[in-house]
């Protein structure tokens, strides 16, 4: 079987920025809570026309730039988001038009914030059993298009943003070194965001059936420290490695503190986990994407260097890979 690498990375965030002294003027909350519970200083905001997909077509040209592949040869288009631009047409799909690609599978994947590395795990199977040469892998959520403004215990939390990545055969002992899925199914209600009916059978249908975020911070807390954790020991012993091995580890960007207590847990010192969620908040699925991008921009992430991805989201599930850069 094929050795599967990221051969190049990008991004896009938008360029409204809300720091949480704004948010203090719309709820009752302040910015030394939100820093002390968080870490999160401040979130990117889409405006309007700012869609998943014009991130992510964004994020995709900057990756394509930097992998020095053409467009037109990318033979699979993969993206991660919970809030497309539409039901159908996949975010996927707008991407290949924007890029004038006319011979690559699309689809989209849903996993929540776990979605860029199921995204990943997926595309690179399809390019180890031969079907696709390269694959264009993109995660892009425009969270704060369904949060509720007047809830507190949601919207001082997420932002907005795209990350990307084109992955494709590598030689030599580098690549994707394990992968890890799993879903709690059992968890689904801690954190969703209710389909909207056209015809509400009630009044009070209307009202729980609201097609905002809702969500227990405090279960999903415990829950994403066991299963980031859990994720991570798994995959560094797929990867035949050792924690110790691993020199940088990118987790999804939720909470400052879950990410403390992974650390914690996995006792890998909390330097060598790579944290922005100060500028970024929760992008959802592309909060990792973005995190890997500026890694590998900030030399956190070198040729050789071991490096372990780890997620959780709603659904729950959770995802890690071990790549060895
Ligand atoms: N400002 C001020 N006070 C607040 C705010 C706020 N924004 N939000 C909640 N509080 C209050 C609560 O009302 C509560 O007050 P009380 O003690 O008077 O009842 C108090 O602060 C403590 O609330 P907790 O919810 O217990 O606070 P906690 O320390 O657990 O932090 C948080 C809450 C940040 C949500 C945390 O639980 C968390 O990060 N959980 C994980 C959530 C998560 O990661 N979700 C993403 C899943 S990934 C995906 O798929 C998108």
């Amino acid at each position: 079987m094929r050795n599967v690498g990221i051969l190049s990375v990008g991004k896009y965030v938008p360029q409204r920025v809300v720091d949480n002294h704004y948010l203090e003027k719309m709820v009752e909350t302040s910015h030394a809570w939100i820093v002390s519970r968080t870490g999160i200083h401040e979130r990117h905001i889409a405006e309007k026309h700012e869609r998943s997909s014009h991130m992510a077509v964004h994020a995709a040209k900057e990756a394509l730039k930097n992998a020095k592949l053409d467009a037109h040869k990318i033979e699979l288009i993969v993206v991660a988001t919970t809030t497309p631009d539409s039901a159908f047409p996949s975010v996927a799909c707008l991407v290949q038009k924007a890029l004038h690609n006319k011979i690559a599978a699309a689809f989209d994947v849903s996993a929540a914030c776990s979605g860029y590395l199921y995204a990943l795990t997926t595309a690179k199977k399809f390019i180890e059993c031969g079907m696709v040469k390269n694959a264009l892998v993109i995660a892009a959520d425009k969270f704060t298009s369904i949060i509720d403004w007047n809830d507190r215990g949601t919207c001082v939390l997420f932002g907005d943003g795209a990350g990307a990545c084109v992955i494709g055969p590598v030689r030599g002992n580098r690549g994707i070194l394990s992968d890890f899925l799993l879903a709690h199914g059992e968890f689904a209600s801690l954190m969703m965001v209710h389909a909207q009916d056209r015809e509400p059978l009630s009044q009070k249908d209307i009202f729980v059936r609201a097609p905002y975020v809702t969500m227990l911070g405090p279960e999903l807390f415990k829950i994403a420290v066991n299963s980031m954790s859990e994720a991570v020991a798994i995959s560094v012993k797929k990867a035949k490695l050792k924690v110790s091995d691993i020199d940088v580890v990118v987790p999804h960007q939720a909470n400052d503190r879950i990410i403390s207590a992974v650390a914690k847990k996995l006792k890998i010192p909390k330097e060598k986990f790579f944290i922005n969620i100060e500028k970024y908040g929760n992008m959802s699925a592309a909060a990792i994407a973005v995190a890997l991008y500026e890694a590998v921009e900030q030399k956190r992430i070198k040729r050789g260097k071991n490096v372990a991805l780890v997620t959780f989201g709603a659904g729950l599930v959770s995802a890690a890979n071990v790549v060895r850069w």
